[in-house]
């Protein structure tokens, strides 16, 4: 089987608590999975799980076939496959400066110093931060952090994409800019897992969408089918307004049944009817 295989994953902490329950999950190449579920219900821990920084109490992780090994370098070659950009940009970004935090990754993998320094500037470009290089880790702004959070995994060039909100702080051109990169990665055959409470985001970006709830898979499948269950809604709420509008839409027989929901704003304008052309109001001035 190619591609990241979960099964039967189980996660406890150490005061007991299970954070993650028996989750089976296939992540094929070129896959664009997303994640969600209500605070605490588990991304964050799966996320970890599949990265292989904690080890489960139980289940199997496999990636084309193979499993992470326990111990120094198959460990590492694990995590240089399966890249994780966590939730919190301070639990990872350790380097003194942004080039430091960069290049620390790439030359783990032992590249040499020529390739390292090609793949930074790369991913310093991609995320438009060149200019921060030689700029202190701790004199960076939230958003700035995520970004070079992001693109310490990105100088990897790991098969499998692992983001944790990844948008969580990022200004909206930001965004725009983040979600381009990542569907240039999709592209060229990286397989993307991506937690998000932006139920908008996991709407327009997911293939297919995973909800999490106390830990274990309760929904998954197409993302409008699922953020369009009684059982999601009763989890996260009414999710994205674009959805109530197609579903009134198909209702008044403006989109046909037979055709998805939209799943974007150019997808939604595209099916609502032209506005009436008004004459110009004329004012005349007494
Ligand atoms: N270090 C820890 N020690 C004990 N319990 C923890 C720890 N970290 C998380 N938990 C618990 O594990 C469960 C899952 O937490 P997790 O962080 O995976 O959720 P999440 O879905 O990522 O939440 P959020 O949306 O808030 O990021 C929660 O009940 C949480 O309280
Ligand atoms: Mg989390």
């Amino acid at each position: 089987m190619t591609g990241l295989v979960a099964t039967g994953l189980e996660y406890r902490y150490p005061d007991g608590r299970v954070a993650v329950d028996r989750v089976d999950l296939e992540v094929g190449p070129g896959a664009r999975i997303g994640l969600t579920g209500r605070n605490g219900s588990g991304k964050s821990t799966l996320l970890l799980l599949l990265a292989g920084l904690v080890r489960p109490a139980a289940g199997t992780l496999s990636l084309d076939g193979a499993g992470p090994a326990v111990g120094g370098a198959e460990r590492s070659g694990w995590r240089g496959r399966v890249g994780l950009v966590f939730q919190d940009s301070d639990d990872q970004l350790l380097a003194p400066t942004v080039r430091d935090d960069v290049e620390y990754g790439p030359r783990n993998l032992g590249l040499p110093a020529d390739v390292v320094a090609e793949r930074v500037d790369r991913v310093l470009a991609l995320l438009e931060i060149a200019d921060l290089a030689p700029r202190p880790i701790h004199a960076l702004s939230l958003g700035q952090r995520r970004r070079v959070a992001i693109a310490g995994v990105l100088a990897m060039e790991p098969k499998v994409l692992l983001l944790d909100e990844p948008t969580a702080g990022l200004d909206p051109l930001g965004t725009a800019a983040l979600l381009e990169c990542l569907d240039r990665l999709h592209r060229a055959g990286t397989a993307i897992v991506l937690a998000t409470l932006d139920l908008e985001l996991a709407l327009r970006w997911s293939d297919r969408l995973i909800v999490l709830d106390e830990g274990r898979v309760v929904e998954a499948g197409p993302p409008d089918v699922v953020l369009s269950s009684a059982h999601c809604a009763r989890l996260m709420g009414r999710g994205p307004a674009i959805l109530a509008v197609g579903r009134q839409l198909r209702a008044a027989g403006v989109l046909p049944s037979g055709e998805n929901l939209p799943r974007d704003l150019d997808q939604l304008l595209f099916w609502l009817p032209e506005p009436p052309k008004r004459e110009p109001r004329v004012l005349t001035l007494r």
